[in-house]
């Protein structure tokens, strides 16, 4: 599975964190479009770029982070495809997967530690969709696209 991930200046350490939880992964591809320093940066710059490969398909899913995981995450669903689910525990994270069939994972950097954020990636890595009736309300999430 390949996975891009990004993050504002407000979660570049947590991106590491989650980096090293992602390489636990047998098979992971992981490619890190940054930000990888404290500068300032804008998360919508970010969302648009991670959410870039999930669309063309570089990527099976995403991972966005900012500080608190709320302005990429709306960034990140502004994009036609993406199902960006804003996780802060690990009940969301589960239930993203299963039955929202989330793309991509948001997380707040200044809001959860490195400890939650290992048990919410490793949730939602290995977290399969359940289809079924959550299929039918998923193709509706994105015929409200095309509105
Ligand atoms: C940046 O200071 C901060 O606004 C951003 O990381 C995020 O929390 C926005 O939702």
């Amino acid at each position: 599975m390949k996975i891009t991930i990004g993050s504002d200046h407000g979660a570049v350490e947590l991106k590491e964190e989650v980096k090293k939880v992602l390489a636990e992964f047998e098979g992971v591809e992981v490619k890190d479009i940054g930000t990888f320093g404290k500068e300032s940066v804008d998360y919508p710059d970010i969302a648009e770029k991670v959410c870039a490969d999930v669309v063309s398909g570089a990527a099976d899913r995403g991972i966005v982070l900012c500080g608190t995981g709320i302005g990429i995450s709306i960034s990140a669903n502004k994009i036609k495809g993406i199902r960006c689910a804003l996780c802060n525990e690990i009940y969301s994270a589960k239930m993203s997967r299963e039955h929202n069939n989330a793309n991509v994972l948001a997380m707040g950097g200044r809001v959860i530690g490195s400890e939650v954020a290992g048990q919410i990636v490793r949730t939602w890595m290995t977290t399969e969709f359940a289809g079924g009736r959550h299929e039918r309300r998923v193709n509706k999430i994105m015929a409200l696209e095309n509105r």
